[in-house]
């Protein structure tokens, strides 16, 4: 290159500036994701399901919180039999959770409040409610009905065997064979999750365009975007090959949605998000799309966020290291470099409504993460898993990049680990034949009040899933001004994080030794002790800390401090 070609003005260099500025200051990178999990956030007519006026009415409390937008869990028109993650209808509002009107209400209201809003999008598959469904099940093999969905003969003499081996994510076959009109067995259906969640086939221009409309009515309501439902599975491989048992290697989460294979990751999905980009860009302001992807890599995970596809991946590696300083590094190291290599940010995450919350889960051994915890299993230590989530937050919102939390967690949830196998929903518990919990018990209603019916989640205090004991002293009305309450520790910590701007500030000197993780972010470091004696505390102001200090000057196990300081001190 010549001197001539680097030269730039002043004006091309302010713009480009003032363009770098923007990138950096855009919400998309920035967030901070409150997710409501609508049937269990809070109810407005007492029948103990959430609902969306139960959200609206609620709002205020997450404003004051200080979270800068909401993801919103499905609340379209559904026969619920994987929680609205089986769609009938994904331009109408299920009854359970209200009406369309409800829907806007609420929306004007996060925005009047300055909240973002995005919407779940479930493209994988819809409910066998759907219309589209149920004119494919009518329809002939072959017909264009049923090619908007994955039809296929059955394996053996009479096709009695499924089509490949394929298993559901939920446990059992991934297939179910339909009944001709005449009432003999007829083709088989895929279905990587429930029965009731038919794979669409997004081979098929009519599928794409549908979805492409179902973009529209969302952003043409104003929806801030879609966080998008298992993003790595739309295409699978061509002529759906057996899965390799070699596939199932690596596969180191008892869900399985890790496992690589013929179903999982395949390059054709890229395809569809530039698609969905390109649609989104003609939109003002800025809308966004955050990938639900569990792939085996986070370089695998960064090309769901290259610059022309989504804005956003949650990164799970993150939500499933172990509270350890040595994995906490290498998985903060290697998130950052993955997507610095595509200019993205990172989406850090340690709960949703598919896993253990943290509280839960950190207060067990190490060791695979569990499915849900059922009272036969061993139980986690409450004050100990209490101690390190509130840890493993304050690192985690000390870091540059977006993060989200899980509805609760900001009270310091545990899960409901003694509930009732006769209550559970999530069809997991019935379809791995009553071996896996399922996810239950982190969709518990939340406790608003400490003294209401129902810990306040709704009038006449009915909940959908029964609260555990210790959810009343953890209500939000028992944390709210209380000094180093959990609820307290988030306010200040989101704050914080917005005073000092650490979504956009450089990471540097991250570093793990002897069980202690040290970073800094701009002005800041950050030191979390995830080993099992004191430490002496470094030198600086003290900002925050995740756990009340000693006298004496040592930071304490299973916690994390924010400090101001100038350089490093070691
Ligand atoms: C995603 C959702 C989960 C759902 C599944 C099937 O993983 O988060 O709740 O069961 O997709 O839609
Ligand atoms: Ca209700």
């Amino acid at each position: 290159m010549t001197i001539e070609e680097t030269t730039v003005t002043f004006d091309e260099l302010t713009s480009g500036l003032a363009i770098e500025r923007d990138r950096r200051n855009d919400w998309r990178r920035t967030a901070v994701v409150y997710q409501i999990y609508p049937r269990s956030f809070a109810d407005s007519n007492g029948d103990g399901i959430g609902d969306l006026p139960g959200i609206t009415r609620r709002l205020p409390a997450l404003a004051d919180l200080g979270v800068d937008a909401i993801w919103l869990s499905p609340f379209y028109r559904s026969p619920q039999a994987d929680a609205g993650y089986d769609v009938a209808d994904y331009r109408d509002v299920d009854p359970v959770f209200g009406t369309l009107a409800d829907f806007d209400a609420m929306l004007q209201r996060a925005h009047d409040l300055g909240l973002r809003l995005i919407v779940d999008l479930v493209p994988n598959h819809s409910s066998d409610e759907h219309a589209w469904f149920r004119q494919a099940l009518a329809g002939a093999p072959g017909s264009a009905e049923r090619d908007r969905y994955i039809f296929r003969d059955g394996r053996g003499e009479h096709g009695e065997l499924p089509p490949n081996n394929w298993q559901s994510v939920f446990g059992g076959p991934a297939w179910t064979r339909t009944l001709d009109p005449d009432g003999t067995p007829g083709q088989w259906y895929l279905h990587l999750f429930d029965a009731k969640q038919p794979d669409w086939n997004w081979e098929n221009p009519e599928v794409r365009a549908e979805f492409l409309d179902v973009l529209r009515f969302w952003l043409d309501r104003g929806v801030d975007g879609f966080r998008v439902d298992v993003a790595h599975s739309l295409i699978k491989a061509p002529g759906l090959p057996d899965q390799q048992a070699s596939e199932d290697e690596g596969a180191d989460d008892t869900e399985g949605y890790f496992h690589t294979g013929p179903m999982w990751d395949q390059d054709g999905v890229h395809e569809v998000y530039r698609e969905w980009r390109a649609l989104l860009d003609t939109y003002s302001p800025a809308r966004i799309l955050c990938a639900e992807a569990w792939v085996p890599s986070l370089s695998r995970l960064a090309r769901y966020v290259r610059p022309d596809e989504m804005h956003q991946a949650f990164n799970f590696d993150y939500l499933e290291s172990e509270w350890d300083a040595a994995h906490l590094r290498s998985v903060i190291d290697s998130s950052t470099a993955a997507n610095d290599e595509v200019g993205a940010p990172t989406t850090w995450v340690l709960s949703n409504h598919d896993v253990v919350r943290h509280v839960s889960r950190l207060g067990l051994p190490a060791g695979p993460r569990p499915n849900g915890i059922r009272a036969g299993d061993p139980q986690p230590d409450h004050q100990l898993g209490l101690r390190r989530a509130r840890a493993a937050t304050l690192l985690m919102l000390a870091l540059p990049g977006s993060a989200y939390l899980y509805q609760g967690e900001e009270l310091g949830l545990p899960d409901h680990t003694s509930l009732d196998d006769d209550l559970r929903q999530d069809p997991t518990w019935r379809r791995s034949g009553h071996t896996e919990a399922g996810r239950d018990g982190c969709r518990v209603p939340l406790p608003w009040e400490a003294d209401e019916p129902g810990l306040g989640f709704g009038p006449g205090g009915a909940t959908w899933l029964p609260q555990p004991a210790a959810y009343r002293e953890l209500a939000r009305d028992r944390q709210e001004d209380v000094d180093g309450s959990t609820l307290e520790m988030y306010r200040s910590a989101l704050a914080l994080r917005r005073a000092f701007a650490l979504a956009v500030g450089d990471l540097s000197g991250l570093d793990a030794k002897a069980g202690v993780l040290r970073l800094r972010n701009g002005e800041l470091t950050v030191v979390a002790n995830t080993g099992v004696t004191p430490v002496p505390m470094p030198d600086g102001e003290l900002l925050m800390a995740s756990a009340e200090l000693p006298q004496g000057g040592m930071l304490p196990p299973d916690t994390t401090v924010w400090l101001l300081t100038e350089a490093w001190s070691e």
